[in-house]
């Protein structure tokens, strides 16, 4: 059961943490005000209240009863925290990113750190208790990989034998709704993986497995994916961060975090993850 007594405003509610954030609040039987800019296509539970804006945009009185926020950390997120710090909201929830805590020589001044640093100064700036999810890398990231397992039988990419702890969306959020719940946590940084790293090799094993098929990874060198990526329009500063990332988790793969946020709940592995997905895959 909850124990605040107003609402919890979600915004990213529509995204792939946020609609398990959603649902996780509900369950503990939290009332929820859903920020969206497009309410129509929003398909978000019955009960909780959607109300239509962005961070450009917010509608008036869309503070008014909240008792926490959850920050989804788009474009305008500053600005947020400090419309929310302005209107009182008691306890505000960022998700950020591992990639703020500058524990790597490749997170200085990359797009990841700069992006996510920025909101949490602006956080910490505030009077309100605070909580910083600092996740690291997403299992969701995977997805890129289903058309390519879909029509081909396997994906190709540099450094086949780095090895990375990626995250369940749904454990993000299950810290998110225990920050977000629980009164008197101001002030926390929780770091955040998967319980495990695998190789990236290993990783599309696990697909292979959750959807019954033996998967090919093909090697091809960072010059080759730089290039593609490019042909598929992303930026230059995500092709180095996934390079520098996957090349460094070469000799030393991601280290394994634990956050108490999850109530001594062991966090989901790539396996539950890949079950979860399989339709996305098959
Ligand atoms: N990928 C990783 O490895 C990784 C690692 C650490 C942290 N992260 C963080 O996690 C985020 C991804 O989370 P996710 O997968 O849940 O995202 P997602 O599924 O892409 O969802 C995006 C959400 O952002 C909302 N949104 C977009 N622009 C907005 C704006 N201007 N104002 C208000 N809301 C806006 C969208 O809401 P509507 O469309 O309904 O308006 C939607 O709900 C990344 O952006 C990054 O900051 C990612």
């Amino acid at each position: 059961m909850t124990t605040t007594t107003g609402s919890i405003l979600v915004t990213g509610a529509t995204g792939h943490v946020g609609r398990h954030l959603v649902a996780e609040l509900r369950r503990a039987g939290a009332s929820v005000r859903a920020l969206t800019r497009r309410p129509d296509v929003a398909d978000l539970p019955t009960g909780v209240d959607v109300v239509e804006g962005d961070f450009d945009s917010l509608p008036s009185g869309v503070f008014d009863g909240v008792e926490a926020a959850f920050i989804f950390p788009a474009d305008g997120a500053v600005e947020f925290v400090k419309a929310a710090a302005a209107a009182q909201v008691p306890r505000l929830v960022l998700l950020s990113s591992l990639a703020a805590a500058l524990e790597h020589e490749r997170d200085h001044g990359s797009a990841s750190q700069l992006h996510h640093a920025a909101i949490e100064e602006a956080l910490r700036a505030t009077e309100a208790e605070w909580t910083i999810l600092r996740p690291g890398t997403f299992a969701n990231n995977l997805l890129s990989w289903a058309p390519s397992i879909r029509y081909t039988g396997g994906v190709s990419g540099p450094y086949p034998t780095s090895a990375q702890a990626p995250i369940h969306e749904a454990d993000v959020a299950a810290a998110a709704a225990a920050a977000l719940l629980q009164p008197g946590r101001g002030g926390e940084i929780h770091a955040m993986t998967g319980p495990e790293a695998l190789t990236r090799r290993e990783q599309l094993a696990v697909i292979g497995t959750a959807i019954g098929r033996e998967l090919t990874f093909t090697e091809n060198s960072p010059e080759e994916f730089a290039a593609e990526m490019r042909q598929y329009g992303v930026g230059d500063s995500i092709i180095t961060m996934l390079l520098d990332y996957w090349s460094d988790t070469v000799d030393q793969p991601d280290a394994v975090r634990r956050t108490e946020l999850l109530n001594g709940r062991a966090s989901r592995t790539l396996a539950e993850w890949a079950r979860d997905h399989a339709a996305d895959f098959a």
